[in-house]
């Protein structure tokens, strides 16, 4: 059998400079979104803003529900709610952040399976790669294109074979 591996690569940022503008606020603004999320069940907060390439950014929170599976991640809320409110608009960019009780978490969240899906056929039909920014309390990490986050991934070009 021949073995082949896979490499991934992500950043950790040094400083906010490193950033432009807008992805600085958009990390606030992911830490902020925390603060919406509905989740009564597991008490785990999580927060999304999604920048768009017109620079406006658009927020999610999860959403859960007393039936478990009919909940939403805030990935997929906001990146549902920025693809239906502008459909002509590329994602750039998607900070997430996660909070407990006690606040925004030093752990960095990284985006559920079915998430990942999302990103990518977004990113896909878009044609954008889309940065993805991990937000703890003090560390962010990025990861340049949903293809790190999601390799071997199963998508629309496997339709038409
Ligand atoms: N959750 C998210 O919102 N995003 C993720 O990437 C992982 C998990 C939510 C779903 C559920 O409301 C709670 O976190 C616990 O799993």
């Amino acid at each position: 059998m021949i073995k082949t591996e896979l490499a991934i690569e992500f950043f950790e940022i040094e400083s906010m400079d490193e950033l432009s503008e807008n992805e600085q606020r958009l990390i606030k603004l992911s830490k902020e979104a925390t603060k919406n999320s509905y989740a009564p069940y597991s008490n785990f907060y999580v927060g999304a803003a999604v920048l768009l390439e017109s620079g406006e950014t658009i927020l999610g929170a999860n959403q859960e529900n007393a039936a478990y599976p009919s909940g939403l991640c805030a990935e997929r809320v906001a990146l549902f709610y920025a693809n239906s409110k502008y459909p002509q608009q590329a994602v750039c960019a998607i900070a997430i952040a996660a909070a407990n009780q006690k606040g925004i978490l030093n752990e960095l969240i990284a985006p559920c399976g079915s998430c990942r899906q999302v990103m990518l056929e977004t990113e896909q039909r878009y044609e954008k790669e889309i940065k993805i920014f991990l937000v703890g309390d003090e560390k962010v990490f990025l990861i340049n294109g949903v293809q790190s986050l999601l390799p071997m991934h199963f998508n629309k070009s496997h339709l038409s074979l």
